[in-house]
């Protein structure tokens, strides 16, 4: 854990949640209420059938919301999608892009990520961006070399505030997980190159963990310094399971 950057704990519903489902905000709300959560930022990204209705359940909570994707267009003929913008209007302070999922089912290139980060910026919400090794790439040892590619080119060359996910795309929904020292590599790399490119923004920039991070593990990552916040999916549906990983920063 790094005292200069407050940890996020970020759930990425993906597509998952209908009306009913919004019991679970409601919950985790009651149980941050009660807790100091000076030491954690809780963020929830559902999808966007729900982000307003989240974002108005209750103007005072502790979680913000984020979107799971946008355009890289303000506004205009892209039927089915949602701009950074729109997201901004219902509500969201934050929108996940680049995510793995997206680009294996959409094709995204780093180029579209980075347009996308720059869309954020216009409609000034925080982009979390999302890269990540396959199975394969990481047998073949080339994980470092393929995440630092990806971050290089997701990013744009003037920066504001972003968060980096780093979510190996073989540990996602799988159960597994690389080991802490794996991690502990990856993130201390991406630190790295975070400063070598940014300077001081840098070091300030989150690194989020991502994949398969569950009560049960989240305490050893989020032990380690520059492992500031995890990107959670499967976990960040149950409110109960949820806190448990919040409780994990305090
Ligand atoms: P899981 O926590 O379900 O592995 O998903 C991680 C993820 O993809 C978050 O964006």
């Amino acid at each position: 854990m790094n005292e200069a950057i407050t940890p996020l704990i970020i759930g990425n519903w993906k597509m998952n949640g209908k009306i009913k489902q919004l019991g679970e905000i409601v919950e985790l709300d009651i149980i941050l209420n009660d807790m100091n959560t000076d030491k954690c930022h809780v963020v929830i990204c559902p999808p966007t059938t729900l982000l307003i209705s989240a974002a108005q359940l209750n103007e005072n909570s502790k979680i913000a919301f984020g979107g799971q994707d946008c355009h890289v267009e303000q506004s205009g003929a892209h039927t089915g999608d949602i701009s950074a913008e729109m997201l901004k209007d219902a509500g969201a302070q934050y929108v996940i892009v680049g995510h793995s999922e997206r680009r294996a089912d959409c094709g995204e290139s780093d180029e579209i990520v980075q347009g996308k980060v720059e869309a954020a910026f216009r409609a000034d919400i925080t982009p979390i961006i999302c890269i990540g090794e396959s199975e394969n790439e990481r047998k073949q040892g080339r994980a470092l070399e393929v995440v630092l590619e990806q971050l290089d080119k997701s990013i744009p060359t003037d920066i504001k505030d972003i968060i980096v996910a780093y979510e190996p795309v073989w540990a996602i929904g799988t159960g597994l997980v690389p080991s802490i020292n794996d991690i502990n590599e990856m993130h201390n790399a991406i630190r790295v190159a975070l400063i070598k490119r940014f300077g001081v923004n840098g070091e300030k920039t989150p690194i989020l963990y991502g994949g398969s991070m569950k009560p049960n593990n989240a305490k050893e990552m989020l032990e380690l310094n520059n492992v500031n916040g995890g990107l959670v999916g499967g976990a960040s549906l149950k409110a109960s399971d949820f806190i448990q990983i919040i409780e994990a920063c305090q």
